[in-house]
Protein backbone atom coordinates (compact mmCIF):
# COMPACT_ATOMS: atom_id res chain seq x y z
CA UNK A 1 0.00 0.00 0.00
CA UNK A 2 1.54 3.59 -1.07
CA UNK A 3 2.49 5.85 1.52
CA UNK A 4 2.22 9.10 0.26
CA UNK A 5 3.99 12.40 2.34
CA UNK A 6 3.06 16.15 2.06
CA UNK A 7 4.92 19.08 2.92
CA UNK A 8 2.76 21.93 4.82
CA UNK A 9 3.93 25.40 5.31
CA UNK A 10 2.10 27.23 7.81
CA UNK A 11 1.19 31.24 7.52
CA UNK A 12 1.86 34.65 8.90
CA UNK A 13 -1.08 37.69 8.00
CA UNK A 14 0.95 40.62 7.57
CA UNK A 15 -2.16 43.06 7.19
CA UNK A 16 -6.20 42.81 7.48
CA UNK A 17 -7.23 39.71 9.93
CA UNK A 18 -10.66 40.16 10.77
CA UNK A 19 -11.58 42.62 8.04
CA UNK A 20 -11.40 39.89 5.29
CA UNK A 21 -14.19 38.04 7.18
CA UNK A 22 -16.31 40.73 5.86
CA UNK A 23 -15.04 40.96 2.25
CA UNK A 24 -11.85 43.44 2.51
CA UNK A 25 -8.58 42.18 1.17
CA UNK A 26 -5.59 40.49 2.99
CA UNK A 27 -1.98 39.93 2.47
CA UNK A 28 -0.61 36.84 3.78
CA UNK A 29 2.40 34.36 3.26
CA UNK A 30 3.77 31.30 3.75
CA UNK A 31 6.39 30.89 6.35
CA UNK A 32 9.09 27.87 6.07
CA UNK A 33 7.52 26.47 9.61
CA UNK A 34 5.99 22.76 8.10
CA UNK A 35 3.58 20.18 9.14
CA UNK A 36 3.96 16.85 7.46
CA UNK A 37 1.46 14.80 6.68
CA UNK A 38 1.87 11.14 5.83
CA UNK A 39 -0.99 8.96 5.37
CA UNK A 40 -1.65 5.23 3.17
CA UNK A 41 -5.14 3.80 2.82
CA UNK A 42 -5.96 0.80 4.93
CA UNK A 43 -7.40 -1.87 3.39
CA UNK A 44 -8.14 -4.17 6.49
CA UNK A 45 -10.19 -1.75 8.35
CA UNK A 46 -12.60 1.06 8.04
CA UNK A 47 -11.03 2.61 10.45
CA UNK A 48 -8.78 5.76 10.57
CA UNK A 49 -6.09 5.22 12.97
CA UNK A 50 -4.14 8.25 13.77
CA UNK A 51 -0.46 9.32 15.04
CA UNK A 52 0.44 13.23 16.21
CA UNK A 53 3.63 14.30 16.69
CA UNK A 54 4.27 17.59 18.11
CA UNK A 55 8.39 18.41 18.02
CA UNK A 56 9.93 15.71 19.48
CA UNK A 57 6.97 14.67 21.70
CA UNK A 58 4.55 11.67 20.30
CA UNK A 59 1.36 12.92 21.72
CA UNK A 60 -1.03 10.65 20.57
CA UNK A 61 -0.23 7.49 18.72
CA UNK A 62 -2.35 5.14 17.66
CA UNK A 63 -5.87 6.97 18.30
CA UNK A 64 -8.38 5.39 16.30
CA UNK A 65 -11.92 6.61 15.51
CA UNK A 66 -14.41 4.83 13.52
CA UNK A 67 -15.54 5.36 10.00
CA UNK A 68 -19.06 5.27 11.03
CA UNK A 69 -18.30 8.18 13.79
CA UNK A 70 -16.48 10.10 10.86
CA UNK A 71 -19.53 12.91 11.09
CA UNK A 72 -19.65 12.91 14.67
CA UNK A 73 -16.45 15.10 15.12
CA UNK A 74 -16.92 15.76 18.80
CA UNK A 75 -13.91 13.62 19.56
CA UNK A 76 -13.72 13.69 23.61
CA UNK A 77 -9.79 13.44 24.05
CA UNK A 78 -7.28 15.62 25.96
CA UNK A 79 -5.13 17.84 25.74
CA UNK A 80 -7.19 20.20 24.12
CA UNK A 81 -4.63 21.08 21.21
CA UNK A 82 -4.69 17.20 19.90
CA UNK A 83 -8.95 17.23 20.44
CA UNK A 84 -8.67 20.55 17.92
CA UNK A 85 -6.71 18.74 15.37
CA UNK A 86 -9.10 15.81 15.05
CA UNK A 87 -11.73 17.79 14.45
CA UNK A 88 -10.10 19.07 11.62
CA UNK A 89 -8.90 15.94 10.13
CA UNK A 90 -12.49 13.96 10.42
CA UNK A 91 -13.72 16.85 8.66
CA UNK A 92 -11.44 17.22 6.13
CA UNK A 93 -11.88 13.40 5.27
CA UNK A 94 -15.61 13.53 5.77
CA UNK A 95 -16.10 16.33 3.26
CA UNK A 96 -13.50 15.24 0.78
CA UNK A 97 -15.37 11.54 0.85
CA UNK A 98 -18.90 13.22 0.97
CA UNK A 99 -18.60 15.72 -1.47
CA UNK A 100 -16.48 14.35 -3.95
CA UNK A 101 -17.71 11.25 -3.62
CA UNK A 102 -13.88 9.58 -3.76
CA UNK A 103 -13.32 6.29 -2.02
CA UNK A 104 -16.22 4.59 -2.87
CA UNK A 105 -14.85 1.15 -1.30
CA UNK A 106 -14.48 2.95 2.27
CA UNK A 107 -11.13 1.88 3.30
CA UNK A 108 -9.84 3.30 6.35
CA UNK A 109 -6.35 5.97 6.71
CA UNK A 110 -3.52 5.22 8.73
CA UNK A 111 -2.02 8.77 9.58
CA UNK A 112 0.54 10.45 10.57
CA UNK A 113 0.83 14.68 11.67
CA UNK A 114 3.76 16.25 12.40
CA UNK A 115 3.76 19.47 13.53
CA UNK A 116 6.49 21.93 14.91
CA UNK A 117 4.27 24.22 16.45
CA UNK A 118 1.00 23.89 18.71
CA UNK A 119 -2.42 24.51 16.95
CA UNK A 120 -4.21 27.15 16.84
CA UNK A 121 -1.42 30.02 17.68
CA UNK A 122 -2.39 32.51 15.23
CA UNK A 123 -0.06 30.76 12.26
CA UNK A 124 -2.87 29.14 9.95
CA UNK A 125 -1.87 25.56 11.52
CA UNK A 126 -5.71 24.48 11.61
CA UNK A 127 -5.64 25.52 7.83
CA UNK A 128 -2.35 23.60 7.10
CA UNK A 129 -4.11 20.20 8.99
CA UNK A 130 -7.15 20.76 6.86
CA UNK A 131 -5.39 21.48 3.36
CA UNK A 132 -2.84 18.67 4.33
CA UNK A 133 -5.40 16.39 5.03
CA UNK A 134 -7.41 17.18 1.68
CA UNK A 135 -4.75 17.04 -0.32
CA UNK A 136 -3.52 13.52 1.25
CA UNK A 137 -7.47 12.61 1.11
CA UNK A 138 -7.54 12.70 -2.81
CA UNK A 139 -4.10 11.77 -3.66
CA UNK A 140 -4.85 8.37 -1.82
CA UNK A 141 -7.86 7.92 -3.78
CA UNK A 142 -6.23 8.66 -6.85
CA UNK A 143 -8.88 11.52 -7.55
CA UNK A 144 -5.71 13.69 -8.41
CA UNK A 145 -2.21 12.59 -9.64
CA UNK A 146 -0.53 15.37 -8.41
CA UNK A 147 -1.13 18.55 -6.00
CA UNK A 148 0.47 20.76 -8.58
CA UNK A 149 -2.30 21.27 -10.82
CA UNK A 150 -5.26 20.93 -8.13
CA UNK A 151 -4.30 23.92 -5.72
CA UNK A 152 -6.99 25.97 -6.21
CA UNK A 153 -9.34 23.05 -5.56
CA UNK A 154 -7.88 21.86 -2.85
CA UNK A 155 -7.91 25.33 -1.09
CA UNK A 156 -11.08 25.20 -1.85
CA UNK A 157 -12.44 22.18 -0.26
CA UNK A 158 -9.85 23.06 2.74
CA UNK A 159 -11.77 26.05 3.24
CA UNK A 160 -15.27 24.04 3.66
CA UNK A 161 -13.21 22.84 6.00
CA UNK A 162 -12.49 25.59 8.19
CA UNK A 163 -16.29 26.39 7.67
CA UNK A 164 -17.75 23.54 8.48
CA UNK A 165 -15.36 23.54 12.07
CA UNK A 166 -15.22 26.93 12.98
CA UNK A 167 -18.43 28.00 12.02
CA UNK A 168 -17.32 31.34 10.12
CA UNK A 169 -13.50 31.49 8.06
CA UNK A 170 -12.11 33.85 5.85
CA UNK A 171 -10.49 31.45 2.39
CA UNK A 172 -7.28 33.84 3.46
CA UNK A 173 -5.32 31.07 5.71
CA UNK A 174 -6.80 27.97 3.16
CA UNK A 175 -6.23 29.61 0.05
CA UNK A 176 -2.45 31.42 1.03
CA UNK A 177 -1.33 27.93 2.59
CA UNK A 178 -2.78 26.16 -0.52
CA UNK A 179 -0.76 28.06 -3.12
CA UNK A 180 2.15 29.68 -1.30
CA UNK A 181 3.85 32.92 -1.16
CA UNK A 182 2.94 37.04 -0.54
CA UNK A 183 -0.77 37.08 -1.77
CA UNK A 184 -2.99 39.52 -1.70
CA UNK A 185 -6.59 37.80 -1.05
CA UNK A 186 -9.68 39.02 -2.23
CA UNK A 187 -12.58 37.15 -0.47
CA UNK A 188 -15.18 37.65 -2.68
CA UNK A 189 -13.57 36.55 -5.84
CA UNK A 190 -11.36 34.09 -4.21
CA UNK A 191 -8.61 35.98 -6.34
CA UNK A 192 -5.44 35.44 -4.25
CA UNK A 193 -2.64 37.54 -6.51
CA UNK A 194 0.97 36.84 -5.89
CA UNK A 195 3.13 40.26 -4.54
CA UNK A 196 6.71 39.95 -5.69
CA UNK A 197 9.03 41.04 -3.23
CA UNK A 198 12.29 40.48 -1.42
CA UNK A 199 11.18 36.97 0.59
CA UNK A 200 14.37 37.76 2.84
CA UNK A 201 13.47 41.37 4.30
CA UNK A 202 14.70 41.40 8.36
CA UNK A 203 11.01 40.43 9.81
CA UNK A 204 10.85 38.34 12.51
CA UNK A 205 7.67 35.95 13.20
CA UNK A 206 7.00 34.33 16.66
CA UNK A 207 4.06 33.95 19.36
CA UNK A 208 3.24 33.95 22.89
CA UNK A 209 0.65 31.66 25.11
CA UNK A 210 -3.17 32.15 23.27
CA UNK A 211 -5.88 33.30 25.53
CA UNK A 212 -8.51 32.57 23.43
CA UNK A 213 -10.52 30.54 20.27
CA UNK A 214 -10.53 32.17 16.78
CA UNK A 215 -13.60 31.93 17.07
CA UNK A 216 -14.71 33.68 20.31
CA UNK A 217 -12.54 36.39 18.77
CA UNK A 218 -15.05 36.41 15.27
CA UNK A 219 -17.46 36.38 17.60
CA UNK A 220 -16.39 39.64 19.88
CA UNK A 221 -15.47 41.64 16.55
CA UNK A 222 -18.99 40.69 15.26
CA UNK A 223 -20.78 41.79 18.04
CA UNK A 224 -18.87 45.58 17.59
CA UNK A 225 -20.06 45.50 14.01
CA UNK A 226 -23.51 44.66 15.25
CA UNK A 227 -23.52 47.33 17.87
CA UNK A 228 -22.08 50.20 15.51
CA UNK A 229 -22.36 49.29 12.05
CA UNK A 230 -21.47 52.95 10.95
CA UNK A 231 -17.94 52.84 13.21
CA UNK A 232 -17.42 49.59 11.91
CA UNK A 233 -17.56 49.86 8.07
CA UNK A 234 -15.75 53.24 8.70
CA UNK A 235 -12.58 51.01 10.25
CA UNK A 236 -13.11 48.33 7.32
CA UNK A 237 -13.05 50.86 4.83
CA UNK A 238 -9.10 52.08 6.51
CA UNK A 239 -8.36 48.33 6.50
CA UNK A 240 -8.80 48.30 3.09
CA UNK A 241 -6.72 51.11 2.68
CA UNK A 242 -3.58 50.04 4.70
CA UNK A 243 -3.95 46.85 2.70
CA UNK A 244 -4.02 48.21 -0.68
CA UNK A 245 -1.00 50.78 0.78
CA UNK A 246 0.96 48.17 1.45
CA UNK A 247 0.45 46.03 -1.00
CA UNK A 248 2.47 48.84 -3.35
CA UNK A 249 4.70 49.33 -0.45
CA UNK A 250 5.49 45.32 -0.89
CA UNK A 251 6.45 45.80 -4.43
CA UNK A 252 8.82 49.39 -3.85
CA UNK A 253 10.18 47.10 -1.52
CA UNK A 254 9.80 50.45 0.62
CA UNK A 255 10.32 48.66 4.41
CA UNK A 256 9.51 52.37 5.70
CA UNK A 257 6.01 52.46 4.92
CA UNK A 258 5.38 48.88 5.51
CA UNK A 259 6.42 49.05 9.38
CA UNK A 260 4.17 52.14 9.80
CA UNK A 261 1.32 50.44 8.05
CA UNK A 262 1.81 47.32 10.50
CA UNK A 263 1.65 49.76 12.80
CA UNK A 264 -1.46 51.45 12.04
CA UNK A 265 -3.07 48.46 11.47
CA UNK A 266 -2.19 46.97 15.21
CA UNK A 267 -3.64 50.18 16.47
CA UNK A 268 -6.98 49.32 14.47
CA UNK A 269 -6.65 45.18 15.61
CA UNK A 270 -6.50 47.39 19.52
CA UNK A 271 -9.69 49.01 18.52
CA UNK A 272 -11.46 45.43 17.53
CA UNK A 273 -10.74 44.26 21.16
CA UNK A 274 -8.74 41.23 19.86
CA UNK A 275 -5.07 42.78 20.80
CA UNK A 276 -3.87 41.20 24.88
CA UNK A 277 -2.30 43.48 27.00
CA UNK A 278 0.58 41.27 27.29
CA UNK A 279 1.11 41.29 23.61
CA UNK A 280 0.25 44.76 23.23
CA UNK A 281 3.31 45.46 25.50
CA UNK A 282 5.37 43.43 23.56
CA UNK A 283 4.73 45.15 20.02
CA UNK A 284 5.39 48.15 22.21
CA UNK A 285 9.18 46.70 23.48
CA UNK A 286 9.88 45.83 19.81
CA UNK A 287 9.14 49.81 18.48
CA UNK A 288 11.14 51.35 21.03
CA UNK A 289 14.39 48.57 20.89
CA UNK A 290 13.77 49.69 16.83
CA UNK A 291 11.33 47.95 14.68
CA UNK A 292 9.72 49.42 12.19
CA UNK A 293 6.80 48.23 12.34
CA UNK A 294 5.10 45.23 14.59
CA UNK A 295 1.77 43.92 14.73
CA UNK A 296 -0.47 41.06 16.27
CA UNK A 297 -0.89 38.92 13.66
CA UNK A 298 -3.99 36.39 13.01
CA UNK A 299 -7.18 36.75 15.07
CA UNK A 300 -4.96 37.85 18.39
CA UNK A 301 -6.06 37.29 21.64
CA UNK A 302 -2.00 36.60 22.38
CA UNK A 303 -0.81 33.81 19.91
CA UNK A 304 1.28 35.20 16.53
CA UNK A 305 3.10 38.66 15.92
CA UNK A 306 5.10 39.81 13.41
CA UNK A 307 7.89 42.58 13.66
CA UNK A 308 10.08 44.15 10.69
CA UNK A 309 13.60 45.59 11.31
CA UNK A 310 15.52 48.19 9.60
CA UNK A 311 18.71 46.11 9.46
CA UNK A 312 19.47 42.14 10.04
CA UNK A 313 21.66 43.02 12.67
CA UNK A 314 18.51 44.82 14.25
CA UNK A 315 16.46 41.83 13.51
CA UNK A 316 18.86 39.57 15.70
CA UNK A 317 18.85 42.45 18.67
CA UNK A 318 15.31 42.13 18.50
CA UNK A 319 15.23 38.09 18.27
CA UNK A 320 17.45 38.13 21.45
CA UNK A 321 15.41 40.40 23.60
CA UNK A 322 11.99 38.90 22.69
CA UNK A 323 13.21 35.70 23.66
CA UNK A 324 14.15 37.11 26.88
CA UNK A 325 10.66 37.93 27.29
CA UNK A 326 9.19 34.48 26.57
CA UNK A 327 7.94 34.88 22.91
CA UNK A 328 8.92 31.79 20.62
CA UNK A 329 10.53 32.28 17.09
CA UNK A 330 9.38 30.38 14.52
CA UNK A 331 10.72 32.38 11.57
CA UNK A 332 13.07 35.04 9.99
CA UNK A 333 12.12 34.76 6.10
CA UNK A 334 8.93 34.13 3.98
CA UNK A 335 8.40 31.36 2.12
CA UNK A 336 8.02 31.43 -1.78
CA UNK A 337 5.63 27.79 -2.00
CA UNK A 338 2.73 26.02 -0.75
CA UNK A 339 1.40 22.45 -0.49
CA UNK A 340 4.56 20.00 -1.85
CA UNK A 341 4.19 16.40 -2.26
CA UNK A 342 7.00 15.25 -0.37
CA UNK A 343 7.22 11.41 -0.95
CA UNK A 344 5.57 8.44 -2.07
CA UNK A 345 7.16 4.64 -0.34
O1 LIG B 1 -5.33 33.25 13.71
P1 LIG B 1 -5.42 32.67 12.35
O2 LIG B 1 -4.10 32.39 11.71
O3 LIG B 1 -6.34 31.47 12.29
O4 LIG B 1 -6.10 33.80 11.42
C1 LIG B 1 -7.44 34.21 11.61
C2 LIG B 1 -7.70 35.37 10.71
C3 LIG B 1 -9.12 35.95 10.77
O5 LIG B 1 -9.18 36.98 9.79
C4 LIG B 1 -9.41 36.54 12.13
C5 LIG B 1 -10.18 34.91 10.48
C6 LIG B 1 -10.23 34.44 9.05
O6 LIG B 1 -10.89 33.40 8.82
O7 LIG B 1 -9.69 35.11 8.15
Amino acid sequence: MKIITIRVPTKVTFFGEHGVVYGTHAIASTIPVYIDISGKLNKDSYNIVLNIKHGLQLTINNFLISKKNINEVKVEVEPEHVKKILNYVLTAISICEEVLDVNKSRYGYIITIDSPLPIGVGLGTSASVSVGISSLCLLLNDYIKNIEDHKYDIAKLAWSVEKSVQGSASPMDTYTISLGGLRYIDPLTLDAYTIETDYDMPIIIGYTNKTSSTTELIQKVRKIKEKNNRIFNSILSVIENIVNEAKEAFIKKDVESLGMLMNINHGLLRSLGVVDNRHDMLIHILREAGALGAKTSGAGGGGAFIALAPSKEIQERLIILLESLGAKIVSRSLYPNGVTFLKND
